[in-house]
């Protein structure tokens, strides 16, 4: 279908001042907004994510769900990220993903998505000291995106290469004033003796950089894996209380078990997370 604005030259006409003169038409930057968000590296099953599917049944969430959405809104006059904590399948990912989505389709910025294991992983294995072209290739749209989400930050095992690499990433953002996200599942607790506070696992330095870069929310909720299919906001409600109580229900005959199986395994490293008031992982 032609572009009514521009006829499909990619240039539509405004008048300024009595001025005529033309503009780049809205369907390029649609066009560019979808090759940017082909681009992102968005996992497939984060790709239905936005603010408004995200739903919202306590403070905590509600109060992440307006961060988010202020962020987005707003970019690319915002000067704070965001920094999502909390336990396993509250949504933190899916409010992430939701503002990249949102960004990258309404103003055509560079987004990009890496879990943080993925991105040292890749990083990693393209390096070659003798040449470093490789790692390169892969940091350079890491530190230049206009939006970058680091999900799962701390599940990674830290190391001197670790902790250099992302020291790397977030202050080369951090200097350029860039916008990032993050989302982990380690508590902002100030026990740096506790191995499973974010102090304890990214450190001093970087815990502090990132709350200069980021506000922090931590969200509090059920794990939405738990929903059965049709359950909507009163199960979300009972299992998060269930879950405050540490008395969520074993498995019964009905269809959970079933979805159970069906889910990804729970991962080991999580399951013995702590978390101030709550119960242990899910
Ligand atoms: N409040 C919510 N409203 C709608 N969908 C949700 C909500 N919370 C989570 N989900 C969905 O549940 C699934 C798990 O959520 P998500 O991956 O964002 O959790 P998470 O907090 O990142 O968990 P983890 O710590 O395990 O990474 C996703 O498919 C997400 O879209
Ligand atoms: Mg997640
Ligand atoms: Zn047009």
């Amino acid at each position: 279908m032609r572009c009514e604005l521009c006829d499909d030259t990619g240039w539509k006409p405004v008048e300024t001042n009595g001025v005529r003169t033309v503009t780049r038409c809205d369907c390029r930057r649609d066009v560019l907004g979808q090759q940017r968000l082909a681009d992102a590296n968005i996992p497939k099953r984060y790709q239905h994510c936005t603010i408004d599917n995200f739903t919202v049944y306590n403070e905590s969430l509600e109060k992440a769900a307006a961060k988010a959405r202020a962020i987005a809104d707003a970019f690319p006059v915002v000067s704070k990220g965001l920094f999502l904590e909390g336990q396993p399948g509250v949504g933190k990912t899916h409010l992430a993903v939701a503002v990249l989505r949102q960004v990258i389709q309404n103003t055509g910025a560079r987004g990009l998505f890496y879990d943080t294991r993925d991105l040292l992983r890749i990083i990693r294995s393209t390096y070659d000291p003798s040449i470093r072209t490789t790692e390169l290739e892969i940091l350079r749209p890491v530190m230049s995106a206009d939006l970058l989400v680091l999900d799962d930050l701390g599940a990674e095992k830290t190391s001197e290469w670790v902790e250099e690499t992302m020291n790397l990433i977030v202050n080369t953002r951090y200097n350029e004033k860039r916008l990032t996200m993050f989302t982990s599942n380690y508590p902002d607790i100030p026990d740096d003796t506790e191995p499973n506070s974010l102090i304890f696992r990214i450190g001093h330095r970087m815990r502090s950089r990132l709350h200069e870069m980021c506000e922090f929310e931590a969200l509090d909720g059920a794990d939405y894996r738990e929903l059965p299919v049709n359950g909507g906001v009163e199960e979300l409600v009972t299992l998060w209380k269930m879950r405050k109580k540490g008395t969520l229900p074993s498995p019964g005959r009905s269809g959970r078990q079933a979805r159970a199986q069906l889910r990804e395994p729970v991962r080991d490293d999580r399951a013995d997370l702590k978390w101030p008031g709550g119960r242990a992982g899910s």
